[in-house]
């Protein structure tokens, strides 16, 4: 088949389900560029190349699959952040630019707060805990960017688990870089941090004692937010495909997690220790209220300015 029939049928096909014309082109440029190996410009530039049979079901049944409402990262099983690429399956949240403009912000800060201790304290091993890791990509982030970085996350999603500690483990170019790779663990961050007494690595059954023998120097959170009422705002490729779990808070206790959050930090974090937490848009006010016992408190907003993330200082 041409390359330009089969993507005018991608277009027909998933047109009812992607109506907005630029996203529907962008899913089938990505679509040319993962099922076929064709540079997505070659949709301009090589309309009449002949595509194989076995590619060529491949990329429909991808687009039957998107029309059924399936998110793309869990059809190729893949999806970048920060640069890099990271394993997503069904059970655990796709990462969102957002995050990773969480990571850009939390690795500025920590780095920042590096400096300032090779003076002050002489530098040494930085422990960074990511509460509610999900696939990991918080923790992998700050275990690939901050050199010398001790870094653990904590889920209490088994799936997660299996997720997040597999990231980088086939031969990707990542996986070469010689820097520690996070330990993950299970725990409900909700029962509060002394639940940390009796952690074990998901992938050993290794105590992690040893990281949480001294104070932390930063926690990073991404936990869920999203209120039960806002579910009608959603679209059915979350709704039916990403886990509950990993997105809603119940309407009368919005804050719950930020609630155990804030328990954590001022329990784990040393004095002068960082705390970043993304956040609903709609809650900034209350969520910073919950932060009040730190020394510092303050409301950042995201690349459309909308007020997406806390930052406190123990
Ligand atoms: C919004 S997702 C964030 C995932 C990942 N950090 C990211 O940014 O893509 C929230 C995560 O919190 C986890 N979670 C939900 N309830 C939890 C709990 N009580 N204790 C620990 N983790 C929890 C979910 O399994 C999910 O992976």
């Amino acid at each position: 088949m041409r390359l330009k029939d089969l993507t005018d049928n991608a277009r027909i096909i998933l047109q009812d389900e992607y109506p907005d014309r630029r996203e529907r082109d962008a899913l089938v440029s990505a679509m040319v560029r993962d099922f076929l190996h064709l540079p997505g410009y070659a949709i301009v530039t090589e309309p009449f190349a002949d595509i194989p049979e076995s590619a060529a079901s491949a990329f429909l049944d991808c687009a039957g699959r998107l029309s059924a409402g399936e998110p793309y990262q869990y059809i190729t099983g893949w999806c970048e952040f920060g640069g890099r690429v990271f394993s997503v399956a069904p059970g655990v949240l796709i990462p969102r630019p957002e995050t990773e403009y969480l990571c850009r912000i939390a690795v500025g800060k920590i780095r920042q707060m590096q400096q300032g201790d090779r003076i002050s304290y002489g530098g040494g091993k930085l422990r960074i805990l990511d509460l509610c890791t999900g696939s990991g990509c918080i923790a992998w982030t700050m275990a690939l960017d901050i050199p010398q970085a001790d870094v653990v996350g904590l889920d209490v999603s088994a799936g997660a688990l299996d997720i997040a500690s597999g990231q980088f483990s086939t031969d990707r170019p990542q996986s070469r870089m010689s820097v520690s790779a996070p330990r993950f663990a299970q725990c409900d961050i909700l029962r509060g941090p002394s639940a940390t007494g009796g952690l074990k690595d998901w992938k050993d059954g290794a105590s992690l004692a040893d990281f949480f023998a001294e104070p932390l120097d930063a926690i990073i959170s991404n936990p869920p937010y999203i209120l039960e009422k806002e579910r009608v705002l959603m679209r059915r490729n979350v709704l039916e495909h990403e886990p509950d779990l990993a997105l809603f808070v119940p309407d009368c206790n919005p804050l719950l997690f930020y609630k155990a959050i804030s328990d954590w930090a001022l329990e784990l974090l040393r004095p002068g220790g960082l705390l970043l937490v993304e956040q609903n848009e709609a809650l900034p006010a209350e969520t910073a209220a919950l932060f009040s016992g730190f020394s510092r408190c303050e409301t950042v907003n995201d690349l459309s300015d909308k007020p997406r993330f806390t930052f406190a200082v123990r």
